[in-house]
């Protein structure tokens, strides 16, 4: 199993979320978070003619556990309603799950996902 965690666009985890359900991807988290990418927020003149800068921007983390064989489908599905073709898109981080377990019935693996 593996953890795909995406961070993306607040305003675009809904599209995410039901083109996830959609392909049978029910089970999911969502977190809001703040954070940088490469360009360490964005930078604005305001008033004045002052450089503004803002260090972090809000942003909605995402964290799909899936079997192996699936994670390529569920990042294809992610990047397909998440891009916008901007800067600030997000990024997408896979880590391995050693285990799952669903807490009901005791089942583990792959049949808990
Ligand atoms: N190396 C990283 N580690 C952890 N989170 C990151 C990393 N890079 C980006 N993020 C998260 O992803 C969000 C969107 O990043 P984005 O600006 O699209 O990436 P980049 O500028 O690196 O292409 C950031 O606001 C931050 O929350
Ligand atoms: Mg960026």
């Amino acid at each position: 199993m593996n953890k795909v965690e995406a961070i993306i666009r607040p305003e675009r985890v809904s599209l995410v979320a039901e083109a996830l359900a959609e392909a049978g991807f029910i089970g999911l988290n969502v977190a809001h978070v703040t954070g940088r990418g490469v360009q360490k927020g964005i930078q604005h003149v305001g008033r004045g003619g002052m450089t503004v800068t803002v260090d972090m921007l809000p942003k909605t983390k995402l964290e799909v556990v899936c079997k192996d064989t699936d994670v390529d489908k569920v990042i294809e599905i992610i990047i397909e309603s998440a891009r916008t073709g901007e800067v600030g898109d997000g990024k997408i981080f896979v880590t391995p799950v050693t285990q799952t377990v669903r807490v009901r019935t005791g089942e583990r693996g792959d049949a808990a996902l």
